[in-house]
């Protein structure tokens, strides 16, 4: 169904003038330009207007205004997602939450924080751990992504394979749907069996059903003490095969990253890092972590995780012994994405399977590309069975809208599918993956969602033409 939007007309914008203040209201080719990427490959939207609200209410008056008029809304945290889910698709508004960035409440009685959205995810992590707490959910752009646009893709990071992903985080959501009104999802508490959970179906919706402005996360302890070291593989295969011979030997580190020496020759460059080292021999690192509060159970953890992967065709093992070295090892590990992305590998990919079948998904992988003649670096989350599966193919800068890219990643679904994992583990669908959602999802299921799209906005209003065609 091809939805028939309204063109933003002189008397809108002056509308969205009084809501907001003229100030916050852009129109200018710069911004538009600036507001018509995000980090998804190279894919350009340009919204007809950036509207910046400071509150609630405001967000309400837009999304009345919008509403009656059928103008598309397009809401945007930090423009840092992958899916394209921040790109004003059918153009009309982008709604941004730079300007609701306060951080509300750290309530030290409860261990819970209250934000508004635009708070960048490791201002909130800073914050909460100066009074001795931890919110753990980490993306590798965790320095500039939202905590908003992280609630809204379910997001995850290195240390989602002990602590859990950002739903396991999220109580309670005051959400503005796109009639206007404004509700709380939940309550604050750690348990709630009071009818269906908005709260969690609002995690991870892309910003389709509503917007959240205001986020209340648990926090837990802060752990104090954690232990770094970098295990260079001689064979890609063995390093996924490692992974979860770790967790059956009865650990569960705190993170567990993988890392291809390709990506990881590219990122040392772009950020020009002596301090670790490179061995050219080597076809993959795993990155290792574990945390606690007792150092000398974590040095014995460690040691015996070393010894377990002696088994394996392993290369000197490298402990990040100070803070600085540990920095400089997860600084590498968070760019890796951005490195890859500037040496031209513009389609990244975010396939999740269980555990044990990572190294027939990383076989999978390196078949397709020699069969289909492309360039390809993984890395990721191997602890939890989610690599990311970055491709390079001559004169293919985007998979949207490529078909010949669309054959192919069909073939790397297929495979997921059948090894029991999924298309997403934590980027979401938004645009470039809608197309893919019938390889993994059953044709009722799909169904319901588009029946809870509609219930939530019955004109199509908010973030059209993400995750699935109505
Ligand atoms: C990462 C992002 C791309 O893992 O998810 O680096
Ligand atoms: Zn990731």
């Amino acid at each position: 169904m091809q939805v028939e939007y309204k063109l933003l007309e002189a008397s809108h914008i002056r509308q969205l003038q009084t809501i907001v203040g003229e100030q916050y209201v852009f129109l200018d080719a710069e911004s538009l330009e600036h507001y018509a990427h995000d980090e998804t490959e190279n894919l350009h939207f340009k919204p007809e207007v950036v509207v910046k609200p400071r509150t609630p209410e405001e967000v309400s008056a837009i999304f009345k205004m919008c509403n009656q008029h059928k103008i598309p809304v397009t809401p945007r945290g930090a423009g840092t997602g992958l899916s394209g889910g921040a790109l004003a698709f059918r153009g009309g508004v982008v709604l941004s939450t730079e300007r609701m960035n306060q951080i509300l409440e750290i309530d030290q009685r409860n261990l819970q924080v209250t934000t508004e959205p635009g708070v960048i995810t490791e201002v909130l992590m800073n914050e909460v751990k100066a009074v001795g707490l931890f919110y753990p959910p980490d993306p590798s752009s965790r320095g500039s992504c939202f905590i908003g646009g992280n609630i809204a893709e379910n997001s995850g990071g290195p240390k989602a394979v002990k602590y859990g992903v950002v739903k396991d985080y999220v109580l309670n959501l005051e959400v503005v749907l796109p009639d206007g009104s404004i509700i709380w999802t939940g309550a604050n508490v750690l348990k709630n069996a009071t009818g269906y959970n908005l709260t969690q179906l609002m995690v991870g919706s892309e910003g389709t059903l509503g917007i959240v402005t205001k986020i209340v996360l648990r926090l837990i302890p802060l752990p104090k003490y954690d232990l770094l070291m970098l295990v260079p593989f001689r064979k890609l295969e063995e390093a996924g095969e490692a992974v979860s011979e770790i967790f059956r030997a009865g650990f569960v580190p705190s993170a567990l990253e993988l890392v291809e020496i390709d990506a990881l020759q590219i990122v040392s460059k772009m950020v020009d890092s002596s301090v670790v080292p490179v061995t050219p021999d080597t076809a993959a690192h795993l990155i290792i972590e574990v945390d606690g509060n007792d150092t000398e159970v974590l040095m014995k953890e460690m040691e015996a995780i070393g010894s377990l992967l002696t088994r394996y065709d392993i290369g000197e093992i490298y402990f990040a012994d100070d803070a600085q070295q540990k920095t400089e090892l997860w600084k590498l590990r968070r760019r890796v994405a951005e490195a890859v992305k500037l040496k031209g590998y513009t389609i990244e990919e975010d396939t999740v399977v269980p555990r044990a079948e990572l190294p027939s998904l990383i076989r999978g992988v390196k078949a397709l590309g020699k069969k289909h003649a492309f360039e390809v670096v993984c890395y990721g989350h191997a602890g939890d069975g989610n690599l990311h599966v970055r491709i390079h193919k001559e004169g293919t800068p985007n998979s949207y809208g490529d078909e010949a890219m669309a054959l192919i990643l069909r073939e790397l679904f297929e495979l997921v599918h059948s090894l029991g994992g999924t298309i997403s583990g934590e980027h979401g669908i938004g645009l470039i993956q809608k197309g893919f959602m019938p390889v993994v999802a059953q044709p009722a299921a799909l169904e319901l969602m588009r029946g809870i799209k509609r219930t939530f906005d019955p004109n199509l209003i908010l973030n059209p033409g993400k995750i699935f065609d109505l």
